[in-house]
């Protein structure tokens, strides 16, 4: 089976404020895409990766993912996360099944890149990881006035790698034109069932400048 990640790393990272694409802050002395890369090499489910990155830092990061010990394609991405998958898809030709990763979640462990692989292999067209959500949700309006309380328990926050089969990754994009959140959105609009697998709390996404404080504090501990 031909077992393509794709990752999308052509974010500004403005939230995050360090004044550079996201994929491309440092932590320990290595960006958050080598980080990345190295766990979805350590979960030994995958035959090759496909990058995408602005297109100022497609040479620099040709020359990062040399030592990476996948093959890595390098693509540039667009404006939004759902252009920068479309362009990611697009050379990952016929894949039976296809991951997609965020870079920004660079700390996530291979055993749930392992786990998201073997449910698209068992059977399942689309799978996401998901952990329940701890507080509680509210609806609000404009004015941010509540007006409702959303039951939690039906609620799961979503992570990355979402994994799919080829066919039905490719299915979706070509059938929706519009922008998504995540990529499983695009599949539940064909009306094919999304699947949940347990998420990680380490596959937390990097957005602000607090979540660059936690990442710190794990890799210190995983390289003690
Ligand atoms: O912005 P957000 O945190 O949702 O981005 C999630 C991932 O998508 C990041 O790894 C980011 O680099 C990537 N992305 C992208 N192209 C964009 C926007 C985000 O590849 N236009």
């Amino acid at each position: 089976t031909d077992v393509v990640a794709l990752v999308p790393a052509a974010g500004s990272g403005v939230r995050l404020g360090e004044n550079m694409p996201k994929a491309f802050v440092e932590l320990a002395g290595r960006t958050l895409l080598e980080w990345a890369l190295d766990g979805l090499s350590a979960s030994g489910a995958l035959s090759r990766v496909v990058v995408v990155v602005p297109d100022i830092l497609q040479d620099t990061t040709s020359r990062l993912v040399e030592s990476c010990v996948l093959p890595v394609d390098v693509v540039v991405g667009g404006a939004e996360r759902t252009d920068s998958v479309r362009a990611g898809l697009a050379v990952a030709g016929t894949a039976d099944i296809v991951l997609v990763h965020d870079a920004a979640r660079c700390l996530t462990p291979p055993s749930l890149i392992t786990r998201v692989v073997e449910a698209v292999g068992a059977g399942a067209s689309a799978v996401v990881p998901v952990l329940p959500v701890v507080d509680t949700m509210k609806s609000v309006d404009a004015h941010g006035v509540v007006t409702g309380t959303v039951d939690r328990a039906t609620l799961r926050s979503v992570q990355t790698p979402q994994g799919f089969d080829g066919v039905t990754l490719r299915r979706a994009y070509d059938a929706f034109p519009e922008t998504a959140t995540d990529d499983a959105g695009l599949v539940e609009r064909l009306g094919v069932d999304v699947h949940t697998v347990v998420g990680d709390a380490e596959a937390f996404k990097i957005t602000t400048p607090m979540d660059l404080v936690l990442a710190r504090a794990l890799v210190a501990r995983r390289t003690q």
